[in-house]
């Protein structure tokens, strides 16, 4: 166990140890460098293998990794036995019966980037005594994160399934592997000449189905897993099998890493590829990176690359596709296919050479929250923002989180000057998944909210429906900026050429006060600013007068009314001739809209109420704004009358009334909206002739109506 301080003094040692690396700036004796690296590296083992609660990323302790392998490799004296180089990571637990492997069971060498697998493919072919411009082929699968498992079949029968371990011995884990039915009992392993083999994999939980276990385990009011790898390696060491079946693992298996015959003779030598290997696997009924995960993966899980070049590409296409993947993975595995050429390579005591990982980007890093802002949005929405020390994370510099509410920030006890893990999954915006309290050293200080706005100063005000603290002056300065900002924007009036920066320069210099002056613009004046001249201020011109023209739902989404959306903006602009009509317009008259609710009708309401808007409409008509229906108002793009308004729809198989082009402009004029696969998200699946595997998914999820194409005419004609 580590003490809190222990804890903290490690953590800030990684980190200047990380920055020291960065700026080649140690000044420390090699001797203290080494001892320093390796205090830390063993510290964060224990935090990722024994707590299942990492402090900092993969990526962040591979480099450490790295620093002390470089080290040791200038000063082999400053080696010691003791040295995480010379192991290679332990799950083991201390009750459990452990087993030997009969080959041991390495790591992996990482890269990160084309130069590092360019660098790998070099260095394989001075292995193997390859020339420079031989091409080597590699077989390329997925980088799996669940827990690792190694099965042994022997006379055709499962015998012994074990952890990793420390990669020599692992807990042995039988009675729970014998309850996957992705592991079979009895292989016909012996006519292919094989008797006793070992096999390595990794079981996983699915994304989905991790989602569930955490949704039962959260309504049971039991802890919830960080992670399907946790889930899954703890899955593994389930005391009682009929758990370990119910929690959904499956073992995926990528490698035959020992074989022998009656005679105890290799038999490995019967295969010439690690492809071989693993089609053999394949038709022997294990679950292998050959196997599709879903239906609709348009990308292969594994590919035999002629050269590092395709390897690239393929590890580059999966880091853009790893979210669509059913399973979790960290990166993909390049592996020297010829099982020749392997053992020409051989191995370090930590890793084969003739293997390298291709980590993904880091989804997860630890950064210190520097402070809290606090942000006035164009409805008042006072949002705190965190920012941070700038972290890279999946590729992209992270500084500005928001924070949301009081509510998150309380519940995750975020304090100001707390190291804090941020996540980014794919495209998703970033966020704090926790702060790490047992880092703190007291410093730290709690989020003070504001009872004024930053901005105007005025009293905040937190209405009882709702998470946020707004402020509630219309003429705040933030606001105005904020309302501007998103009138112009694309998805409002669209306005090009006047983005954020423009309209705060033209407020900055009294041009701008409210919306209607971004129709009473100078462009001479405009012309005259630096970077601006005759010809973007005459664009400028052009873009507002085209603005002008705008049909009238624009407007109307463009002034800011809470909840009133682009859709609801459609919904209104049918309904009036002109803008200004919804001044005579009572709360219920809204209502009699399909989709307009009490709350929305209430904004909308007192919007039209209020004499300072209606005088603000009435200058921005005078100045040439469109404010009279135009018939792309009446033509509302969702047809929220239509039967099948609300609904997910998607055609498969071959129709024989219609093309699919005609069915789906069906649909989508009877207000469906058409889905791009089959998911959880999906309502109705029409299915022609032939349908495959599109209509197998959606039996299974039992969650989808399945109409035939009469039934689905007969829907669309009532
Ligand atoms: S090959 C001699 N292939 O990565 C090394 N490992 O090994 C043989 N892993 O925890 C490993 N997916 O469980 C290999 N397609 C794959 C893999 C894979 C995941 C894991 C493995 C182990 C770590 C390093």
């Amino acid at each position: 166990m580590y003490s809190t301080d222990e804890q903290r003094r490690l953590f800030d040692l990684s980190k200047s140890l990380l920055q020291g690396r960065q700026a080649d700036l140690f000044s420390e004796p090699p001797a203290q460098t080494a001892e320093d690296l390796r205090q830390v590296l063993q510290y964060h083992e224990w935090r990722y293998y024994v707590q299942n609660d990492p402090v900092i990323s993969d990526f962040e302790y591979d480099l450490l990794y790295k620093q002390l392998e470089a080290l040791e490799r200038e000063h082999p004296d400053l080696i010691t036995p003791d040295s995480p180089t010379r192991r290679i990571g332990t799950d083991l637990m201390e009750n459990a019966v452990q087993v030997n492997h009969l080959i041991p069971m390495l790591s992996l060498d990482n890269s990160y980037n084309a130069e590092d697998l360019k660098a790998f493919d070099e260095s394989v072919k001075k292995l193997c005594k390859l020339g420079a411009d031989t091409d080597i082929e590699y077989c390329v699968e997925p980088k799996y994160d669940g827990g690792t498992i190694v099965l042994v079949y022997e006379n055709d029968r499962l015998v012994r399934a074990a952890t990793r371990g420390n990669g020599y011995t692992g807990d042995e884990i039988t009675a729970n592997m014998r309850t996957l039915r992705t592991v079979p009992l009895k292989a016909d392993f012996s006519r292919h000449g094989i008797f006793k083999t070992e096999l390595r994999g990794e079981a996983l939980i699915r994304k989905d189905i991790f989602e569930k276990i955490n949704a039962v385990r959260l309504s049971a009011g039991e802890q919830t897993f960080a992670n399907p790898r946790n889930a899954a390696t703890g899955g593994l060491r389930m005391k009682d099998p009929r758990e370990a079946a119910e929690r959904g693992l499956e073992a995926f298996i990528y490698q035959l890493g020992y074989a022998t015959d009656e005679q105890g003779n290799n038999v490995l030598g019967k295969f010439r590829s690690h492809d071989e290997s693993i089609h053999l696997l394949g038709s022997l009924s294990f679950k292998t990176p050959l196997v599709k995960a879903s239906a609709d993966q348009h990308l292969p899980a594994t590919k035999s690359c002629r050269n590092i070049e395709e390897v690239i590409a393929f590890c580059q296409s999966w880091q853009e596709y790893r979210d669509e993947y059913p399973y979790e993975l960290d990166g993909m595995v390049v592996k020297v296919n010829s099982l020749e050429l392997q053992e020409r390579c051989g191995y370090t005591s930590h890793h084969p050479r003739w293997a390298m990982a291709f980590k993904f980007k880091a989804r997860q890093a630890t950064t210190r929250l520097r402070d809290v802002e606090f942000q006035v949005g164009k409805t008042g929405a006072v949002t705190p923002v965190a920012k941070l020390d700038p972290v890279p994370l999946a590729g992209v510099t992270v500084q500005n989180v928001s924070l949301h509410n009081e509510e998150f920030i309380l519940s995750k006890d975020i304090r100001i000057g707390d190291q804090v893990l941020v996540e980014r999954a794919g495209d998703v915006i970033p966020y704090i998944v926790k702060s790490l309290a047992e880092l703190r050293d007291g410093s730290e200080r709690p989020v003070e909210y504001p009872k004024n706005c930053p901005v105007c100063h005025s009293p905040l005000v937190k209405p009882e429906d709702e998470a946020v603290w707004r402020c509630e002056n219309a003429a705040c300065e933030a606001q105005v900026l904020a309302r501007m900002i998103f009138h112009t924007s694309k998805a409002a009036m669209d306005i090009e050429g006047m983005g954020e920066s423009t309209i705060e320069r033209f407020y900055k210099l009294g041009w701008l006060h409210t919306i209607t002056d971004l129709y009473r613009l100078e462009y001479d004046k405009v012309a005259q600013l630096d970077g601006f001249g005759e010809k973007s201020a005459a664009n400028l011109r052009l873009a507002v007068e085209r603005a002008k023209q705008n049909p009238i739902h624009r407007l109307l989404h463009s002034l800011s009314i809470h909840h009133l959306g682009q859709k609801a903006g459609k919904l209104l602009a049918a309904e009036i001739e002109h803008v200004l009509d919804l001044k005579e317009w009572d709360m219920e008259r809204y209502q009699q809209i399909k989709d307009v609710g009490p709350v929305l009708a209430r904004n909308v309401y007192n919007f039209f109420q209020n004499e300072q808007n209606i005088a603000l409409l009435q200058e921005m008509e005078a100045l040439g704004v469109n404010m009279k229906q135009t018939p792309e108002d009446m033509k509302a793009d969702v047809n929220t009358d239509g039967v099948l308004y609300g609904k997910s729809i998607l055609f498969t198989g071959t129709l024989s009334q219609m093309t699919r082009e005609e069915a789906e402009k069906r649909a989508a004029s009877a207000g469906a909206s058409i889905a791009s696969g089959v998911s959880k998200h999906l309502n109705i699946l029409v299915v022609g002739e032939k349908a495959g595997s599109k209509l197998k998914k959606a039996q299974a999820l039992g969650t989808v109506e399945i109409w035939s194409e009469m039934e689905f005419i007969e829907r669309i004609s009532n």
